[in-house]
């Protein structure tokens, strides 16, 4: 990391000249916007995954919080592009973020500066091993946040400490991972990934009305499984439908497709990754390597 490069501010700079305050509101506040971007090696290039929709994302993420970022769409876009080609990876995850770059108690942000970095680190697969053989999950005791409380649209720092709260909890139970129900008590999300059911064939994924993250990977995955003449069905999903459909998988752009083969110590289907998660899954992984030509505009090659 040390050597690494990043973008800040408007220029490539090296990972440890940049300095912020100990009083950093963002730091204090949790007043930061992110996005988590993937690089994938597609036939030896870096290809950055759905970079425009990330983009899009961050920017809106900024204007609910009034953020002003002083850099337009195009050049943080840019910015983007250039840490992975600065870097030199093949693959790797991007973590674009924005934050109050202002150290003062008061919690006003009105005419706060704020700061814009863009940083990528060589990554493999968020649940390591799990990814293939499968994760356990814990329904979680804390309900996921709701757009009643907080604007969950906005990717922001602080929203994720309902996901850090859900993970200790799942962890100290002994499970790799929470799932969190919306405010109505429904299936959300994960603390980072949307979740699919597979029921008879069909895909199941919670809507908006169940307090979820829009994520890219989902909205990817449904417009992948109906060209695949797989229906999708999105609709609030009760509970115990985790623990009577034949299989289940995260989404996201950490997890990918990962299968969740265990809830709350009940096997999921026949508690191994599920033949349709698979399917979906390779189907993913062969688009982010850059194997198919219909979905080629999915990705964003670094020259
Ligand atoms: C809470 C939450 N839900 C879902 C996702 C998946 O979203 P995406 O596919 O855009 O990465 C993420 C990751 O960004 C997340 O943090």
């Amino acid at each position: 990391m040390e050597n690494s490069r990043i973008w800040f501010d408007g220029a490539i700079t090296g990972y440890i000249e940049v300095k912020v305050p100990l009083l950093t509101h963002s730091l204090q506040y949790g007043t930061g916007i992110f996005e988590g971007i993937r690089a994938y090696d597609a036939g030896g290039k870096p290809a950055i995954f759905r970079l425009d929709e990330h983009v899009e994302r961050f920017m809106r993420s900024a204007g609910i919080y009034r953020m002003h970022l002083r850099f337009s769409r195009e050049e943080i876009r840019q910015g983007i592009i250039d840490v992975v080609r600065e870097n030199g990876y093949g693959a790797c995850y991007i973590r674009p973020f924005a934050f109050f770059n202002d150290d003062s108690i008061s919690l006003q942000t009105k005419g706060k500066k704020v700061s814009v970095a863009v940083v990528a680190v060589p990554y493999d697969n968020y649940f390591g091993e799990k990814f293939s053989k499968g994760v356990s999950c814990k329904v979680s005791g804390w309900r996921r946040i709701n757009s009643d409380i907080l604007p969950i649209q906005a990717k922001a720092s602080g929203n994720y400490l309902n996901s850090v709260a859900a993970i200790g909890e799942a962890d100290a139970s002994g499970f790799d991972e929470a799932i969190l129900l919306s405010k109505n008590g429904y299936i959300a999300e994960g603390p980072g990934e949307n979740i699919f059911l597979v029921k008879n064939g069909k895909l199941l994924t919670p809507g908006l009305e169940s307090d979820i993250l829009f994520g890219i990977t989902r909205f990817s995955l449904i417009e992948m499984a109906r060209k695949m003449g797989i229906e999708v069905i999105e609709r609030q999903i009760h509970r115990d439908e985790l623990y009577t459909c034949d299989e289940a998988f995260f989404c996201g752009t950490a997890a990918e497709v990962t299968p969740i083969v265990n809830v709350d110590g009940i096997a999921v289907g026949n508690g191994k990754p599920g033949q349709l998660t698979e399917k979906i899954g390779k189907a993913f992984m062969d688009i982010v390597a850059g194997k198919s030509k219909e979905y080629a505009h999915w990705l964003t090659f670094v020259g």
